[in-house]
């Protein structure tokens, strides 16, 4: 499954997206209405205030008392008041000020229940995404770059759901708000008014043009995004290598060329999309030099009061706004849906490898795990391994040997499920491991791997995680089995040392007895070892060898040799070459093979140890 680097197919099935998102909003919807209800009197404001001009031009300026003759609906008789002019000299502006303090205090409320809700929704998106990551499979996380992955899975949620409830109630807002000003326009001059609605219709088409561009964009930024923060992994990760290959110059390139990229692209959308802010006020302008004649017009001729008309062209002036503002929503909503698209994509990206329906339970293993006919391909008619037999008894201890790249990791890799046969069987006392709930199966396999990840935290932390319930003597007694005792007492804080990120404080023949402290802490019956072919001297291997064999002892251990110790230690010996199983027996046995393989790596690899060792 490779994340495909452009889809902004989703991005238009509106009415899809809207339906994913929606359990998220659902999961607020109280605050949310809360919001929108907050956001209606915010929106209409403007609307009132604009509309208070009419009385204070044609009332108190005019010096006109306000009279209302009061009206009469269904019998139910409504008296009539008025009002002097003074006393609306008076009251409107204290009216403008109380509406703009009421206003005020809804505007704090909203931005207030609009970011918790976002951020709400954000966060429990975010959760569920990355729980459905962690999920994946080992191939999911081969063929995706580490960049890719921390724009998708944490850039793109945050882009998708924190603007999705806030332009939602900016269209809200503004749709009220230029609702109540257009009617504001309507009662001072419905004539006039119709020909203000369609000059700002006029001036949105342009944006329905650009949101085909806008979205492709927005996807291309993503895929450079994750260029960029891939980029930034390698150059943390690989820094000794950067360092030890004077790498400087083409790391900064590789940045500046993806940095360079990504202001190309923003560019291209920048000159594509910039003239339609301009050419909307354009637009606009031309609509209100149409108004301002016509309303001359109108005045004149008797067909409007002044006051109408201030209201009116005060109203559109407002309306210049929420217009600008929709505008902006419809664009950023563009951006919004791209995000969403890629975002909800995640969420049907399945792991290959599921559990049975009906798992049959793990007991204790008690004869042997048989191999039977293992092929194995990691690319479509690519086969890694071949035909592979095995029958490893319970108890037993097989050194995995063989050239480089001949499929000795891959092959204890499908012990415990990191991949699936492609074709054959692996099976544990004759049941085959697809059986099992994944868990239980690799909750009864530990694995010491070729290069051992150990997570920011203590030394404890990293031991503990494969036990969380051990007690403090088991914890002890792994330290000295894994020769860690000593190296722990030297640390500052003991085994509550914090080891930098990947524990890269700590030696390498030290991080990897913390991995065997680990595995010996599982408590397994079956054991996984990748030897790391890392030369230790002569001294660090003799303590790792004894920490190893502390491990292995009355286990059933899958070993892949690197030292001839290792070898010599193992019940049988398996040679893996070219994805064959080439070779099976005791190192005496294979030794006395003329012309064998066993005999050939024993002679190129095996034997120089020997002589040092000596
Ligand atoms: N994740 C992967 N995706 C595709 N091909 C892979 C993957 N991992 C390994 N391979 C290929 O599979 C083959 C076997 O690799 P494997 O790691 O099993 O070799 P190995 O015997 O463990 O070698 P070494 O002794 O060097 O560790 C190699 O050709 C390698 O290129
Ligand atoms: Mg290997």
């Amino acid at each position: 499954m490779k994340l495909k680097d452009t889809t902004a197919l989703t991005s238009f099935k509106y009415i899809w997206l809207l339906k994913r998102i929606f359990p998220y909003i659902n999961q607020v919807m109280g605050r949310v209405i809360l919001g929108f209800i907050i956001a209606i009197p915010v929106g209409m404001l403007d609307g009132i205030m604009a509309f208070a001009l009419t009385p204070y031009m044609d009332y108190v300026l005019a010096k006109k008392d306000f009279v209302w003759e009061g009206m009469t609906i269904l019998n139910y008789t409504i008296p009539g008041f008025s009002i002097s002019y003074s006393t609306l000299a008076i009251a409107v502006p204290f009216a403008v000020v109380g509406f703009a303090i009421f206003q005020g205090v809804m505007k704090y409320l909203n931005s207030y229940l609009s970011d918790w809700t976002s951020l709400k929704i954000t966060n429990n998106v975010k959760k569920d995404l990355f729980a459905s990551l962690v999920r994946l499979d080992t191939s999911f996380y081969d063929q995706n770059t580490s960049g890719i992955i921390i724009n998708r899975y944490l850039g793109d949620p945050d882009v998708a759901s924190r603007g999705i409830v806030h332009e939602i109630k900016t269209l809200v807002i503004t749709i009220f708000g230029a609702g109540s000003l257009i009617a504001v326009m309507l009662y001072s001059s419905w004539k006039l008014a119709f020909v203000a609605v369609i000059v700002f219709v006029a001036a949105f088409v342009p944006m329905f043009l650009v949101r085909k561009k806008i979205k492709s964009v927005s996807n291309e930024n993503m895929v450079i995004a994750g260029k960029i923060t891939t980029t930034m992994n390698e150059t943390y990760n690989g820094n000794k290598v950067v360092t030890a290959y004077n790498l400087q110059k083409r790391q900064k390139k590789i940045f500046g060329d993806n940095i360079d990229d990504s202001f190309d692209v923003s560019i291209s959308l920048t000159k594509r999309v910039a003239w339609m802010s301009p050419i909307m006020f354009l637009i606009a302008s031309c609509g209100i030099a149409f108004v301002l004649w016509y309303g001359t017009y109108l005045i004149t001729s008797g067909e409007m009061t002044t006051g109408a008309f201030a209201s009116f062209i005060t109203a559109l002036l407002l309306l210049y706004k929420p217009v600008k503002s929709l505008g902006d929503t419809l664009t950023g909503l563009q951006n919004i849906f791209v995000a969403m698209g890629r975002v909800f994509e995640l969420f049907d990206y399945r792991p290959e490898l599921l559990d049975p329906p009906n798992p049959k339970e793990f007991k204790k293993f008690s004869d042997a795990i048989t191999i039977e006919n293992v092929s194995f391909e990691y690319d479509r008619g690519v086969e890694v391994l071949k035909n592979i037999n095995l029958r490893i008894p319970k108890g037993e201890t097989l050194a995995i040997v063989g050239n480089s790249g001949g499929g000795k990791t891959t092959l204890v890799n499908l012990i415990p499920r990191f991949y699936d046969v492609t074709k054959g069987s692996i099976k544990f006392d004759g049941v085959d491991i697809r059986d099992f709930r994944m868990a239980d199966l690799r909750n009864n396999i530990s694995f010491v791997f070729q290069d051992n990840f150990l997570f920011t935290g203590t030394i404890k932390d990293n031991i503990m995680l494969a036990n969380p319930n051990a007690s403090e003597e088991e914890l002890q007694q792994v330290l000295e089995y894994s020769h860690l005792s000593d190296v722990v007492a030297s640390l500052p804080d003991g085994i509550n040392t914090e080891l930098g990120e990947r524990g890269l404080t700590l030696s390498g023949g030290q991080r990897q007895r913390v991995a065997i402290a680990r595995a010996m802490l599982k408590k397994t019956d079956i054991i996984i070892l990748d030897e790391a072919t890392s030369a230790l001297d002569n001294e660090s291997e003799a303590i790792v060898q004894s920490a190893l064999d502390n491990l292995i002892q009355n286990k059933t251990v899958f070993v892949i040799a690197h030292r001839l110790s290792t070898i010599k230690n193992a019940d049988r010996i398996a040679v893996i070459n070219e994805g064959e199983l080439v070779e099976l027996g005791t190192h005496e046995q294979l030794i006395s093979i003329e012309g064998g393989h066993y005999k050939h790596l024993y002679e190129m690899q095996f034997k120089n140890q020997e002589e040092a060792v000596r």
